[in-house]
């Protein structure tokens, strides 16, 4: 770790090739599912975070998908806020669309509930989650991702699309963020 961001980093969680190999599996399983009911999954990434985690996931599917962007608010500073406000909408209608969420983290799950209620309201035949991460000590709102990456203990965790402050998303490896940056 001897780049400048990696200095604010205490330990690494999850290597860059674990989160690699860990898409490549979800990738498979999320195919073989859809495929199964010969549906084309409209996948749509929560911005900003989830952008490294859906650029690498879709790299792995082998059958057509549509791709889009939403993106949403709903952190203030550290701690999560219960309104989620759309700040970007799909480009695409999402009707009759077979919806999978491309989440970085759940957290306290709200954000997950209300994108999903939001989906179903538009219309989606059917809506799933595949998250990155899961922090499921920090739940308030009872969800549960269909496609998990990895679960992480609640520790302030930064890297591959996750920020503090907007800043850390491009490590390549999900880290620890050193407590003397965010105290
Ligand atoms: C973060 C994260 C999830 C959400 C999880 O988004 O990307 O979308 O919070 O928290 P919750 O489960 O408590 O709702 P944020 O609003 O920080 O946007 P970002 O993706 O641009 O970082």
């Amino acid at each position: 770790m001897s780049d400048v961001i990696s200095q604010d980093i205490d330990r690494v969680l999850i290597t860059e090739e674990a989160i690699e190999a860990r898409c490549r599996e979800l990738a498979a399983q999320i195919e073989a599912d859809y495929d199964e009911k010969h549906i084309t999954p409209f996948i749509v990434g929560l911005l900003k975070g989830s952008v490294p985690f859906m650029a690498e996931l879709i790299k792995y599917f082998r059958h057509p998908i549509e791709i889009d962007f939403m993106s949403v608010s709903s952190y203030a500073g550290t701690d999560s806020i219960g309104d989620v406000k759309i700040n970007k909408d799909t480009d695409l209608s999402a009707k009759g669309k077979n919806v999978l969420i491309v989440e970085d983290i759940v957290d306290t799950g709200r954000t997950l509930a209300e994108v999903r209620k939001l989906f179903y309201n538009k219309g989606a035949e059917d809506v799933k989650i595949v998250s990155l991460l899961d922090k499921p000590d920090r739940r308030i709102v009872d969800i549960q991702a269909d496609y998990v990456g990895f679960s992480v203990p609640n520790e302030f965790v930064v890297g591959y699309g996750l920020d503090y402050n907007q800043l850390y998303r491009n490590l390549p490896y999900i880290g620890v963020l050193k407590s003397e940056i965010y105290e």
